[in-house]
């Protein structure tokens, strides 16, 4: 059944938003920190990640839009978290970021932004837990889903069965079945977020 990440950065008021998800279907909280380097926009720091984890009953899956993901990975021990993913795209020895991760005993996450083909993914495939595919620029929420990135999920499918596959960025109810056959785990934000009733539009996209 598919999993739904809920992304909070796009709510007003993060705390709130955690409390209501404590109550929901939800799978996890989905976490995007961005450091104004790799992505044009400076989110959630790791005081911040760290509150909110909490007051979570969810666990988190933390997605690091950073050039430097070391420095926080290494702020992260003993939380509360499934996932950390790093990006592919950044300039840093991915192999050591990875071996940092599973250290800490967290799942290895890694993302591919919509214009970085799926082979550069190829050599880390035997390493990782999931592959983040980015169905948007990453930077913001509330931008519209690239149907064509669903390909990547199809041809990741075929190299190794046992991938957890996400996609994030744009997903609502109206694309949702598409993204079903071929992903495993959702990321879902201001769909969410900007609902009346948290609970009733994730199982929207889960039924
Ligand atoms: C974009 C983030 C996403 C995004 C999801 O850089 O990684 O998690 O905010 O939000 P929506 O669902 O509004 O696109
Ligand atoms: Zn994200």
């Amino acid at each position: 059944m598919l999993k739904i990440s809920t992304s909070i950065l796009a709510s007003n008021n993060r705390i709130e938003s955690i409390q209501k998800l404590n109550n929901t279907n939800s799978d996890y909280i989905h976490i995007d920190t961005m450091d104004g380097l790799f992505v044009p926009n400076t989110q959630m720091p790791i005081n911040e990640i760290i509150e909110l984890e909490k007051i979570s009953n969810k666990p988190l899956d933390v997605h690091l839009m950073v050039e430097n993901p070391e420095e926080y990975i290494t702020q992260l021990e003993n939380k509360n978290i499934d996932y950390i993913t790093i990006h592919i795209e950044i300039n840093k020895d991915i192999n050591k970021l990875i071996h940092i991760i599973k250290s800490l005993n967290y799942k290895v996450g890694l993302s591919i932004k919509p214009n970085t083909n799926i082979e550069a993914l190829i050599p880390y495939l035997d390493k990782i837990d999931l592959v983040l595919i980015m169905s948007v620029e990453p930077g913001f929420g509330g931008q519209k889903f690239m149907p064509e990135t669903l390909e990547k999920a199809k041809q990741l499918k075929n190299y190794k069965k046992d991938l957890t596959i996400e996609i994030d960025g744009g997903i609502n109810a109206t694309n949702i079945n598409d993204i079903k056959k071929y992903v495993d785990i959702a990321v879902v934000g201001s769909y969410i977020t900007n609902s009346e009733n948290y609970n009733q539009a994730i199982n929207n996209l889960k039924n």
